[in-house]
């Protein structure tokens, strides 16, 4: 028996429990929201598609009853407001803080073993949050953004190269923000051929750039912030979790001095597994990489202390 809440039952909360079902990650999701009878709703319609799509996830919905979330392995918090177009991530720290704030600690008194998934925005700063709200061990807080850049700088790779999107393999480390995600093309391949072979620096500078600026194009497009890949990314941590997959997954954790630095939470490639975060890789960057990822870390330590100025923590 797996259980998984997932917190806000919007875009990306639904999303999320729709994947999470749809491949049996979990025997019970439950999906939690404020506003009276969405998240009952969504769970009812992802039910009435069991049958079709073939699988037992029970999902469950309700409005702000947290007695109803006890016992879960894994919280999500996906509650607080998306960016419109033209607006920063960082944007949304005020109101998004009070909101996360409040929902981290609800459900911990009703799950006090649980492993904290969070993706509310700024999320390197929330995560963040989170830890510091809950003071849970720095394993059970789990920011995520590094693997839908991933799977975004993954996209515009295939895009550039021409082939299946599965074929290639890379990782974005750093902020999840548009200045501050590095996406790392030394180290992307196309069938374990270094991309750098496979297109030119021009070219592989041109994904980066669009990978960057990934959230904010399918914001523009959209009118709010994008929900499939983010949901399905979800489900793929979530999976790495409740199935003790140890994958290696870049996420937003603590830093105690690993990459140099410390009292931050910043994308880096992690093993996650039933404990949480259970193993920081250390790359070995090169200098410039080293540079962008003290300037990605000075942005992001700088968002994450408005925090303080607004008494969040
Ligand atoms: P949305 O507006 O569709 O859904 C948010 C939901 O949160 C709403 O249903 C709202 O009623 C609910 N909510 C608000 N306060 C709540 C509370 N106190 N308790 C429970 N539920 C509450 O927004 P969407 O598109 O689902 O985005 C959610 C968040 O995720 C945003 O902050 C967005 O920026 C962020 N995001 C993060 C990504 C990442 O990779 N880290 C990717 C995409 C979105
Ligand atoms: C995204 O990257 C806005 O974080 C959200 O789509």
């Amino acid at each position: 028996m797996s259980k998984v809440t997932v917190v806000g039952a919007g875009n990306v909360g639904a999303t999320a429990a729709n994947v999470l079902a749809v491949k049996n990650v979990a025997s019970e999701v439950v999906l939690i929201d404020i506003k009276e009878g969405v998240a009952e709703g969504k769970a009812m319609d992802i039910m009435q598609t069991a049958q079709s799509i073939g699988f037992d996830t029970v999902v469950k919905g309700v409005t702000n009853k947290y007695e109803e979330t006890a016992g879960s392995d894994v919280v999500v918090i996906t509650s607080g407001i998306p960016r419109k177009p033209g607006m920063t991530r960082e944007e949304l720290l005020g109101v998004n803080a009070g909101i996360v704030k409040s929902v981290c600690e609800q459900a911990l008194k009703y799950s006090p073993n649980t492993i904290f998934v969070v993706v509310s925005n700024p999320m390197d700063a929330m995560a963040y949050l989170t830890l510091k709200a809950t003071g849970v061990a720095k394993n059970r807080v789990i920011g995520m953004g590094g693997m839908l850049d991933s799977s975004r700088f993954k996209y515009f790779l295939s895009q550039k190269l021409g082939c299946n999107a599965r074929d290639v393999d890379g990782f974005v480390i750093g902020g999840h923000g548009d200045k501050t995600m590095i996406p790392m093309t030394r180290f992307a391949t196309y069938k374990g051929i270094p991309v750098t072979e496979c297109i030119s620096e021009a070219e592989l500078e041109e994904v980066a750039a669009q990978t960057m600026v990934g959230g904010a194009t399918l914001t523009g497009l959209l009118g709010t912030s994008a929900w499939m890949a983010p949901g399905a990314s979800i489900a793929f941590l979530v999976d790495s979790i409740i199935n003790d997959q140890k994958k290696m997954i870049p996420c937003s954790v603590y830093l105690e001095g690993e990459y140099g630095f410390k009292d931050v939470n910043i994308g880096v490639p992690c093993i996650i597994g039933k404990n949480g975060v259970e193993k920081i890789v250390e790359l070995k960057l090169n200098e410039k990489e080293q540079a962008l990822f003290k300037a990605s870390y000075e942005a992001t330590a700088a968002t994450t202390a408005t925090l303080h100025e607004i008494n969040a923590i």
